[in-house]
């Protein structure tokens, strides 16, 4: 298998997940906080409060993550740890908490990737609208400036938001995410159209006040469709399928990325969803339509689909399927098909900024985690993309979800995607078998693959 030689190896985490709660030191609440606190929301009924403590450890975070060969880490930012009131001052403590972190991460000689929001939004910008508000774009302008003005002599790779499918689609719609509301399309779209403002506005301030040159792609979920066969007709259905909008549904790749990469909502999308959409103003998809310079997909499975007289036809799994702890199927090529789909269409090179499982890995007798599926998956899925790369997409990176077991949302701490084992009494960290896999993976720049 062959790799790009200056091709991006890394892991990735987000600040929610495994710093510890900002509130607590200093900063403000984010939706996630007083998501957590609602009776039945996490099935462990758990928080991120105090997460991977990543907060107060960070040197040792770091430290291991040199130790494991990391070159690359995308991590993201918390915007109510910098802005507690979601807009307004921010607080020195947060931005030196960063500041430290990156010094941190340079002096070990790992590049960071810095996501601006995943997801820990500013629970007093919900109090004023959240993502309903149009304000909500511009405030994430400012804190971008904040942040920008601060990191950007250090810092040259930026991702504006992970996936907007998720905090919209799951944070809006669904309401298992936070904030936990379950609005109609219409609010749903017009949130969504603000996100993708915000992403416009971002890139604009960045572009602006970069002290460094930028790279700027955004992490959306890269919902992947797999063809049955290799025949012509089963790959159209496929590709079809891929960028198709469903009336109820968010989880389409056409509607977030056209307007970005197109400066349009796709027509399909805009006659699927009817009167519910989004009426931009004058000059919004001018200001969503900024240049990128990749495109950051976060991939972890894969729908199979065929070619039937009524268009394309999703095929049910092969009973017995392999599957994660989410119960997600095991299906490799997801990792070959949605890159070409993306790449064929927005003509960016791709980098994943996520793919990965959860498991349920404990320390054995012998005090080592051993998870031979993790490295089996990560393996088969690294192939899939080393075959794109192969067929003409251009690859650029790959960020494995996770360095270490984290707070995975509703799920609490009972799903475990690190590379690394977390055990939340100690806090003790204990690399797994596949971390030392990767590591040679990494090293080898994927040659043994
Ligand atoms: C993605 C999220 C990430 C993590 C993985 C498992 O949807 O971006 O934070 O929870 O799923």
């Amino acid at each position: 298998m062959s790799f790009p030689a200056n091709f991006a190896w890394g892991v990735a985490t987000a600040s929610y997940q495994i710093e510890g709660a900002p509130y607590l030191a200093g900063g403000g609440y984010s939706v996630w906080d007083m998501f957590c606190r609602r009776p039945g929301k996490i099935n462990d009924a758990s928080n991120g409060d105090i997460a991977c403590d990543h907060f107060n450890r960070f040197r040792e975070d770091v430290a291991m993550m040199a130790e494991l060969g990391v070159k690359h880490y995308r991590l993201s930012l918390s915007w109510p740890r910098i802005q507690p009131g979601g807009h307004g001052a921010p607080s020195e403590a947060g931005l030196a908490f960063y500041d430290q972190l990156i010094d941190e991460l340079l002096a070990k000689g790992i590049t960071p990737w810095v996501t601006l929001f995943h997801w820990d939004a500013p629970y007093e910008l919900y109090l004023q609208g959240g993502w309903l508000n149009r304000d909500h774009a511009d405030w994430f302008a400012d804190y971008t400036q904040i942040v920008v003005d601060r990191l950007s002599d250090r810092v040259q790779n930026w991702m504006t938001l992970n996936e907007p499918q998720c905090f919209i689609g799951l944070g809006l719609q669904s309401g298992i995410h936070a904030p936990g509301d379950q609005l109609g399309m219409a609010e749903v779209l017009l949130a969504g159209h603000h996100a993708l403002l915000a992403h416009g506005k971002a890139c604009q301030v960045i572009r602006a006040h970069a002290k460094t040159a930028p790279m700027i792609g955004w992490a959306p979920v890269g919902a992947a469709k797999i063809p049955a066969t290799n025949s012509a007709e089963d790959i159209e259905a496929a590709r079809e399928s891929m960028f198709a909008t469903q009336k109820d549904s968010v989880w389409s790749n056409s509607w977030w990325n056209d307007p970005i990469f197109f400066g349009e909502y796709p027509t399909e999308g805009l006659e699927a969803y009817g009167e519910l959409a989004p009426k931009p103003k004058a000059g919004d998809m001018e200001t969503i339509a900024q240049p990128m310079d990749f495109f950051g997909a976060n991939i972890y499975n894969g729908q199979t689909v065929k070619a039937s007289e009524n268009g394309p036809e999703e095929i049910p799994n092969p009973l017995g399927i392999g599957r994660t702890i989410y119960h997600w199927p095991v299906t490799p090529d997801c990792l070959y098909w949605g890159p070409r789909f993306l790449y064929e269409r927005y003509k960016k090179p791709i980098i994943i900024t996520e793919n990965g499982l959860g498991l349920s890995d404990w320390v054995a007798l012998d005090g080592k985690v051993h998870d031979p599926q993790r490295i089996d998956f990560l393996h088969r899925h690294l192939q899939a993309f080393a075959r794109a790369g192969e067929d003409g997409v251009e690859i650029a990176g790959y960020f494995q979800w996770s360095l270490m077991d984290n707070f995975e949302w509703y799920e609490g701490y009972r799903h475990r995607f690190g590379l690394v084992h977390v055990d939340y009494q100690t806090q003790v960290r204990t690399p797994k078998d596949s971390a030392y896999w990767y590591r040679d993976v990494m090293a080898s720049n994927g040659a043994d693959l």
